[in-house]
């Protein structure tokens, strides 16, 4: 059957219609005729996958990665960046409008930079000594030699991993090239972001692209000098890396991360970078609300992809801080979470950057002022 895309979804497949009936259809293009195969009816949709381009796209390039239609990590590898970057930025302003009514010009342009070795991080599954990536949703391996999206010093290795490990976790320090590699003695490295150096273990947290990383902090330490920010909280603070990197522009940071390890790490980071204006506390930030006070002007949000518990919600709502700059890396939770924070906070901006490029993932910087 061909079909004619008019659209991409928020997931980066292509939108047709079938009787009336939505179809998604991977590796398609808006515009695109495409001859499809394997047409699975589902409840409230059909989906199927590309058999053949009948016409394609002029935004259409031919994938980097010979294991890109197996592996199915890449999303976007056959759309040209420049097109993939309209596409988020179109992307976060419909989201916003649909799920918190916010007006598309409070987003800014996508910040991008390169769109390939950009992660310095991979997870490797290993089964009968195949090494590899899960193919899309399966725990089947789909064997490679490289990956587009890794740092290229951290290809190197892939072909030379001897372990029985079925995970196999390679991770390289910015601006150190330090090498991590889960089978090995040497689990922690040091990263660089800006001039603040960082202790990072094999399983704490870090943003896999320190470019846009970079940027993103910038950002957040212009906006707190702008602000003359005093007192800031940083919920879910990872190893502590946004609020020491802010800490020269500010007069006191508290820190908070549920996760052991990486609290120590934050803690090392202290010492490393001789700071002395920051602490941090172990627990779940919906656990520890009597820590977020009215004495903070300023909060600094960055959670995990489920975004703000309801109870941190509404404690903010409580205390009111002049500024929150929230960091997602969901741009629906992050919309769910605006929305309820738009009773007494105004959006500034929300600028999303392509912090994962070549995939439908997009993270987001948004600053909200107090009414
Ligand atoms: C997106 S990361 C951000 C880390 C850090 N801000 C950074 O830029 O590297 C989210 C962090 O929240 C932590 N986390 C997840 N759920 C949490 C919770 N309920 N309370 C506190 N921290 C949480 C994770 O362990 C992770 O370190």
């Amino acid at each position: 059957m061909e079909v004619t895309i008019e659209k991409l979804d928020h997931y980066g497949r292509g939108i047709t219609r079938i009787n009336d009936k939505i179809c998604f259809v991977d590796n398609a293009l808006p515009t695109e005729i495409v001859e499809i195969k394997n047409l699975e009816e589902k409840k409230k949709y059909f989906q199927a996958e590309t058999e053949k381009i009948i016409k394609p796209s002029i935004n259409r390039i031919t994938p980097i990665c010979p294991f890109a239609k197996e592996c199915g990590g890449c999303q976007l590898l056959h759309m040209d960046f420049a097109s993939e970057n309209k596409w988020k930025e179109q992307k976060i302003k419909e989201i916003m409008k649909k799920f918190a009514n916010i007006s598309e010009n409070k987003i800014q342009n996508i910040i991008a930079e390169s769109p390939y070795n950009y992660r310095n991080k991979i997870t490797l599954h290993q089964q009968k000594n195949k090494v590899g990536l899960y193919k899309n949703k399966t725990n089947e391996i789909v064997e490679i030699t490289e990956c587009a999206l890794i740092d290229k010093k951290l290809n190197s290795l892939i072909n030379n991993i001897k372990t029985k490990d079925e995970t196999i976790i390679l991770r390289i320090g910015n601006k150190t090239d330090e090498i991590a590699i889960s089978t090995d003695k040497k689990k922690i490295i040091t990263s660089y972001i800006g001039d603040k150096k960082y202790r990072v273990s094999l399983q704490s947290f870090f943003q896999i692209n320190s470019k846009i990383t970079e940027k993103i902090y910038e950002a957040i330490k212009e906006t707190l000098k702008t602000k003359e920010a005093q007192n800031v909280l940083d919920l879910y603070c990872g190893t502590g890396t946004i609020g020491i990197y802010v800490s020269d522009v500010v007069k006191k940071v508290l820190g908070i991360e549920s996760y052991k390890e990486a609290i120590e790490d934050a803690k090392e980071n202290k010492k490393m970078n001789q700071v002395n204006n920051i602490t941090f506390k172990l627990g779940k930030v919906e656990n520890l609300t009597q820590e977020i006070t009215k004495i903070y002007d300023t909060v600094i949000i960055d959670p995990p992809r489920s975004g703000l518990d309801k109870k941190v919600v509404d404690k903010l709502l409580e205390i009111i801080p002049k500024n929150i700059l929230y960091v997602s890396c969901d741009p629906i939770t992050l919309a769910r979470d605006l929305n309820l924070l738009q009773k007494k906070y105004e959006i500034e901006y929300i600028r999303p950057y392509n912090m994962f490029p070549r995939t439908y993932h997009v993270e987001c910087l948004c600053l909200l002022k107090l009414r």
